[in-house]
């Protein structure tokens, strides 16, 4: 959604942040909204919000609602109703825990079965492997597999981050966040060049006849 002020454009973008339970989710929203860390863990019960006000450029004023889903709810039925006009998502896993990152794809899936753009097209997602400030487990300690994991499975790009130690967490969002500016520009343009279009189409034939 967005809407231009003068030359000024603003946009309120809906970005999910989806992972197991226990990953940093919300730790890692907290961290980028608040500049805040807790090592007390609340499980996030249901949905839970955020936003960030965020003057992208001196033209792109943007509004991030960062939808903040409990690692419970990968099975439950309300997933299809959260992901509902995201138009970006990131996917957290612990690299300390192998096992967190076999649940990726699955969300993944997930994702991409309840959500699209308006083309069609799979939203941008951003991998998070958060956490990186503890000795990593497993796949993420190759980065080219990582590399090529995530050109296999359609993510944006992976980063290494800890919502702990702040490591990377204005980059991965700021990676999303200019994709989702891309599509946004795009589908401007699309939707602005149906309407030339559709007003050929319904241009007046020319009246030879000289009646009306
Ligand atoms: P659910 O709400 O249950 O889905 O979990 P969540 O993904 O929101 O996890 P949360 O942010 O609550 O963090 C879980 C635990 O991990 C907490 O004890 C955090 O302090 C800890 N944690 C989160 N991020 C980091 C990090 O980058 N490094 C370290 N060392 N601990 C972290
Ligand atoms: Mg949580």
């Amino acid at each position: 959604m967005s809407k231009a002020s003068g030359e000024k454009k603003e946009h309120l973008y809906k970005v999910l942040v989806i992972g197991d339970g226990g990953v940093g989710k919300t730790s890692f929203i907290k961290r980028y909204v608040h500049q805040f860390f807790s090592v007390h863990y609340k499980a996030t019960i249901g949905v839970d919000f955020a936003l960030k006000l965020l003057s992208w450029d001196s033209n792109t004023f943007i509004r991030l609602q960062l939808w903040d889903i409990a690692g419970q709810e990968r099975d439950g039925s309300m997933t299809r109703v959260y992901f509902r006009e995201a138009v970006g998502a990131f996917i957290v896993f612990d690299v300390t825990k192998p096992l967190t990152f076999q649940s990726v794809q699955k969300w993944k899936s997930s994702l991409d079965a309840k959500v699209q753009l308006s083309n069609g097209q799979p939203i941008p997602c951003v991998l998070v492997a958060n956490k990186c400030d503890l000795p990593k487990e497993g796949v993420v300690n190759n980065k080219h597999h990582m590399d090529e994991y995530c050109s296999t499975n359609g993510f944006l790009n992976w980063f290494e981050a800890s919502a702990k130690e702040n490591i990377n967490i204005d980059e991965s969002v700021r990676c999303l966040v200019a994709q989702v500016l891309d599509n946004d520009e795009a589908n401007e343009w699309a939707k602005d060049s149906e309407l030339v279009n559709t007003t050929e189409e319904f241009k007046p034939k020319k009246n030879t006849s000289g009646c009306c």
